[in-house]
């Protein structure tokens, strides 16, 4: 599902011009075709995501190999095929998808063999990037397709723009699989940014003995031949960061959380060192507890099923892989509470653009605090006077947090700092208008994104005060705040 917005953006509008708005007929009321844009118009990443085309659902079929050789060289092998219903938001001649790492051998729009090309635009990455397709007949405005890819190849250990371990990463055993922000290209052709939403049915086929583990609810697991097929059904609205296949020698662990009796599936590692496998239990043991606390601030917890991955390699830090939560080595609990509050601030409701990323992030940590104070720990008041400790002169304070750029995105401010914007803001507005706001801001944005214009506005709508000022100095203001 793409937003109105992300269709007709500056990105799209650079490659297709003339294709949007009004004039996508010509003179004589013949439609006018034109490709889509290679991106979905976001500055940070500018070939994330594409224009001309909403993805409604992924099916995504996978074989995986897990590296074998000992010692191990960190590289095992996919052999895939996507299936991909879209439906096209302008007439197009040619519309992409992202893939990078791995080849398309073959393509088909409804069934009809498709050229395509894998073309280098994105010069932030190594390699073909752009997946190019040319549908033959062209595509008219809200026409919907199937687009069938079949690719594969050697999977490694891909990073971000910050050196960051994402996306497809080949572990001694298997792989963690953590896409944020545009690490999905790396092992299926997406439309990969927040504002293209989609379902995903995911079905990940590994070597008898090997746990593949995806999105949603288990629906069948079936070994023939000495591969297992883990099926996978992810019927809520996801974007594409969100999206996991993990592999590894996991056990499975089923239980319910929270007032409605959320399925959750844990997948843990069993070869965790022993103070982690430890830590690790008392922390899955409070997913109901934590499940109650974030459902009473933010409302019913918004998807089919909860549950975690913890994996005894490391890309680093965890991620709020959506209904599947990933944990490097251990999971604590304040990381355990900050990646189920993703779930609703992030993951129901997710950033417009990557420069929106401290709506996640202030959030999922200003409810880790709230969850501590809930847990007799230091309160929410005396974490932000603790913030406020940090001298003015210290690079700390440096970081717009509303637009941290690209290679600040996951710096400590966009957390922290964004955290006591929400405390601060608590107190200018009053408990009751700020608990009403985390309600509405999740209801009203729900399977959508959001920017953060839309959560001034939203702010100053619930408390009918004008927070102009306030924002200015906690989100857009390079210094300490010393009043607002
Ligand atoms: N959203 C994750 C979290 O705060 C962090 C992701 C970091 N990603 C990265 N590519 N460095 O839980
Ligand atoms: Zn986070």
């Amino acid at each position: 599902v793409a937003s109105e917005t992300a269709v007709g953006s500056p990105g799209e509008a650079r490659a297709t011009g003339r294709a949007h708005g009004s004039d996508d007929h010509g003179r004589r009321g013949h439609p006018r075709f034109s490709a889509g844009a290679p991106g979905a118009g976001d500055p940070y990443l500018p070939f994330a995501g594409n224009g001309g085309i909403d993805v409604r659902h992924y099916d995504l079929d996978l074989r995986y190999t897990p590296p074998t050789a000992e010692p191990a060289p960190l590289e095992g092998h996919l052999d895939a095929t996507a299936t991909i219903r879209l439906r096209a938001t302008a007439n197009l001649d040619q519309f992409n998808l992202d893939l990078r790492g791995l080849e398309p051998s073959a393509v088909w729009v409804d069934g009809k063999r498709a050229r395509f090309t894998h073309a280098d635009l994105n010069d932030q990455q190594p390699g073909p990037d752009e997946l190019v397709i040319t549908p033959r007949p062209k595509l008219r405005k809200g026409e919907r397709v199937t687009v069938t890819i079949t690719y594969g190849g050697t999977t490694g250990r891909p990073t971000d723009l910050e050196g960051a371990l994402y996306g497809w990463v080949t572990t001694r055993d298997g792989a963690m699989v953590a896409n944020e922000p545009d690490g999905a290209a790396t092992w299926f052709p997406a439309n990969d940014h927040p504002t293209d939403k989609a379902t995903f049915d995911v079905d990940l086929t590994v070597p008898q003995g090997y746990v593949g583990v995806s999105n949603g609810v288990l629906e069948r697991r079936q070994t023939r031949r000495g591969w297992t097929t883990w099926s996978w059904h992810a019927p809520d609205q996801m974007a594409s960061y969100l999206a996991t296949a993990s592999v590894g020698n996991y056990e499975m662990r089923t239980s319910t959380a929270g007032p409605d009796d959320v399925p959750v599936l844990d997948f843990v590692d069993p070869d965790l060192d022993p103070v982690n496998a430890a830590t690790t239990e008392t922390t899955l043991g409070l997913t109901d507890e934590m499940m109650d606390f974030f459902t009473g601030l933010y409302g019913d917890y918004p998807f089919v099923a909860y549950g975690s991955i913890v994996d005894d390699d490391s890309i680093g830090y965890a991620l709020e892989t959506q209904t599947r939560s990933i944990f490097s080595r251990v999971a604590r609990e304040g990381t355990a509470a900050h990646e189920l509050a993703h779930s609703w601030v992030g993951n129901a409701v997710s950033p417009y653009r990557w420069s929106d990323i401290w709506l996640n992030e202030g959030w999922a940590t200003y409810s880790t605090h709230l969850w501590t104070e809930h847990r007799g720990g230091p309160s929410a008041q005396a974490q932000f006077d603790e913030l406020m400790t940090i001298p003015a002169d210290d690079p700390f304070w440096t970081t717009v947090v509303a637009d941290p750029g690209p290679l600040g995105l996951f710096a400590g401010a966009v957390y922290d700092r964004g955290a006591a914007t929400l405390h601060a803001l608590r107190g200018e507005i009053g408990d009751e208008a700020f608990r009403a706001l985390a309600r509405e801001w999740v209801e009203r944005y729900d399977d959508r994104t959001a920017s953060t214009a839309d959560f001034e506005a939203l702010a100053e709508e619930i408390s009918g005060q004008d927070l102009t000022q306030f924002f200015t100095v906690w989100l857009h203001t390079p210094t300490k705040p010393v009043e607002w």
